[in-house]
């Protein structure tokens, strides 16, 4: 049975208080908050465990990598993925993203070639192909979703062309909850010879996956939504297109040989992962799967299914707010804005006197904003630990805020 009782006790920073008010966390979508089993991990690896990776022959040294690989499986276990040496460990999707533009996109594609993006992707799936466009003539094709936040995937299939490279979409927008058919889209794009990209910074952390099933080419994470460190994270890249790929970050770790005239590569997956990497991130994160393995990804996805049910009929209850993402099926990440001339951060600031942490502002989707004709929503994002109770502190602190700017 899912006790979120017990599961919040695992959670040291959620009995805390903030602003003299019990902390109502629900910025789950911007991080999460950790698990004492990682924040042991963490103190252990420095304490117990800390020497750098993949190059003393000493005692630690072996031992801290043994700890930071072992993540690469876990990781591999998470999502679905059969050879773990698809996976490469990074500092989270950010650094997944570039290394796919910079890594596969700056070699292969050329100008007048198309990359496909939903209008709802957060800043770091747009800016890396943005960067092709504006120094290789790439073209960005855009599609819109519906007034529910629905993206229609035969919508994405249309818009893939003759010069279609790429498919780049979110599997969960950040601000609207809504969950994309991404299967559908990579299987169309796959019979068409074209690369997939899915950011999974928001999907990994609410639902099960399985990457192979979903059939992309870039699958991307970060740890720090995952419960996991700020600073780690993962890209599930597929064996044939990682063979099409360039290095990104030249440094140690990523060659094999270097000479005056010639370097030679490392294997895949070390090719990508240049230089000392996050260490104690990583083993942080893989003792975070497990944490959230061991609860079990169904079980969590049902639990926030019950939560999102709860807080959309107390938020349609309030018929001065306008919550943003309609779609029946959305995850519990709810970005709103109030009638009248009260500004996101206005809102917010009154919510966290009351101790509700929550997201104002654009949240990294500027595309997404103007296709709304807004400049920014309040958002409140929920997480494993979150309960219905939590939800009730929301809704009384939004009255209140309500009530001050009526
Ligand atoms: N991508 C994070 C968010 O949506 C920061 O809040």
């Amino acid at each position: 049975m899912y006790d979120v009782t017990e599961i919040r006790r695992d959670f040291p920073i959620l009995s805390r208080e903030v602003n003299g008010k019990p902390l109502v966390y629900l910025d789950n979508g911007a991080s999460a908050q950790k698990p004492q089993v990682v924040i042991d991990a963490i103190t252990r690896a420095y304490a117990e465990e800390y020497a750098n990776v993949h190059r003393g022959l000493h005692y630690l040294s072996n031992l801290a990598t043994e700890k930071y690989e072992s993540t690469r499986g876990v990781i591999a276990k998470f999502l679905g993925v059969t050879d773990e040496d698809e996976i490469v460990m990074n500092t989270g999707t950010t650094m997944g993203i570039n290394t796919v533009a910079y890594g596969w996109g700056m070699p292969n594609l050329r100008a007048g070639d198309e990359i496909v993006l939903s209008v709802m992707e957060h800043h770091a799936n747009i800016v890396p192909w943005h960067f092709l466009r504006e120094r290789q003539g790439v073209v960005i094709k855009w599609v819109d979703v519906d007034s529910t936040g629905y993206l229609d995937p035969e919508a994405v299939i249309a818009a893939m062309g003759p010069k279609t490279k790429l498919v780049a979409v979110t599997h969960l927008s950040n601000v609207l909850g809504t969950v994309v058919d991404v299967k559908t889209i990579c299987h169309a794009a796959r019979e068409r010879g074209i690369a997939t990209l899915v950011d999974g910074s928001q999907a990994a952390v609410h639902m099960p996956l399985n990457v192979e099933e979903i059939g992309c080419d870039f699958y991307a994470i970060t740890g720090h939504k995952l419960y996991g460190p700020s600073g780690s994270g993962a890209i599930y890249m597929r064996k044939d297109r990682m063979a099409e790929m360039q290095p990104f970050l030249g440094g140690g770790d990523m060659i094999r040989e270097v000479h005056k005239d010639e370097v030679l590569w490392n294997d895949a997956p070390m090719t990508f992962e240049a230089g000392t990497p996050g260490i104690v991130q990583q083993i942080g994160l893989g003792v975070a799967l497990d944490y959230m393995m061991g609860i079990g990804m169904e079980n969590i996805a049902a639990h926030e299914k019950k939560l999102r049910d709860y807080a959309r009929t107390r938020l349609d209850g309030l018929n001065w707010l306008q919550v943003q993402g309609t779609t029946p099926d959305k995850a519990a990440i709810f970005s709103f804005t109030l009638d009248g001339a009260a500004h996101a951060h206005d809102i917010s600031t009154i919510l966290d006197k009351k101790g509700v942490a929550v997201r104002a502002g654009q949240h990294c989707t500027g595309p997404l904003m103007d296709h709304m004709g807004l400049t920014a929503t309040c958002r409140a994002s929920f997480g494993m630990y979150n309960t219905e109770e939590e939800v009730d502190k929301l809704v009384d602190a939004l009255e209140l805020a309500h009530d001050l700017f009526a």
